[in-house]
């Protein structure tokens, strides 16, 4: 197999008359922290609704392991190793901390409804093997002590980590993420920075949609930048910083 993960190619995604997607094609290395970022409006998450299943491109292919995985759904993507987390914080709020987590496995446990209501055996070793993976993804997320804890009770930034060790818990090859750090504060920012460098470590590839310059500036390996639907640079952090394409595409718009 290539050393290529994810390949993008020529997606577009029209809504309407509204083309929110132009023609994007990119090439993820399994590994890789690839940053995607562009003004309000760009593209970007649309962008992640169609690699993940929640839109079926208009045009263009989507390979994941050299995979054509375009127009699969959602819950056939996660089982092939591709998990995500959303821009808005998607968690239950009247479950703790570890259900949160085992709520995000259950497309992938083994048992169905009928196991489910007849609490079959087989249900019952899936229970508990989720419940392994759910514990063991709240130790490497630093959550372990909270894990009977309401996801309410936590502070915003650990909020935020539960929603990523929710995905994580499906045990995904890649992981991305809309937003990790909106709304964070600088020291919350910082943590999530150390804690996603981490993840590389552990073998994730990582692709991450980010305002915060600081963030993207510092952990991504490759950016890509959308405005308008259209891919309008590529490049390593040194290079999008400097690019006149880039810094017009944000005048005016408020990016530090
Ligand atoms: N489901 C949808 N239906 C119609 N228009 C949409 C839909 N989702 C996004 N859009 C539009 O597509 C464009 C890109 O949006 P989005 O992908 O959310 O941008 P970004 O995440 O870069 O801020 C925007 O003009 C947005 O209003
Ligand atoms: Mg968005």
């Amino acid at each position: 197999m290539s050393d290529t993960i994810l390949r993008v190619e020529n997606v577009t995604q029209r809504f309407g008359g509204l083309t929110a997607v132009n023609g994007v094609s990119m090439e993820i290395k399994k590994g890789e922290i690839v940053g995607i970022i562009g003004p309000n409006g760009a593209g970007k998450t649309t962008f992640f609704n169609d690699i993940t299943g929640v839109y079926t491109p208009t045009e263009g292919k989507i390979y994941f392991k050299d995979k054509d995985i375009t127009g699969m759904k959602p819950f056939e993507i996660t089982k092939l190793g591709m998990a995500r987390t959303f821009q808005n914080i998607r968690l239950f709020y009247r479950m703790t901390v570890l259900e949160n987590v085992m709520v995000g496995m259950h497309s992938r446990t083994k048992s169905n409804l009928i196991d489910s209501v007849l609490k079959t055996s087989k249900y019952n070793n899936a229970e508990i093997e989720a419940k392994k993976r759910a514990l063991e993804v709240l130790e490497l997320t630093g959550l372990a002590d909270y894990r009977y804890n309401y996801a309410t009770s936590l502070p915003y930034g650990l909020q935020r980590r539960l929603e990523i060790a929710r995905a994580m818990a499906t045990n995904p090859d890649v992981l991305l993420f809309d937003e990790p750090a909106a709304g964070m504060n600088e020291e919350e920012t910082s943590d999530l920075m150390k804690f996603i460098r981490d993840l590389k470590g552990y073998g994730y590839t990582i692709i991450l949609i980010e305002h915060d310059m600081r963030l993207v500036m510092n952990i991504c390996e490759r950016i890509y930048v959308l405005d308008h639907g259209s891919l309008i640079a590529e490049g390593i952090p040194s290079e999008i910083k400097s690019n006149p394409r880039v810094i017009e595409a944000y005048l005016g718009k408020g990016v530090q």
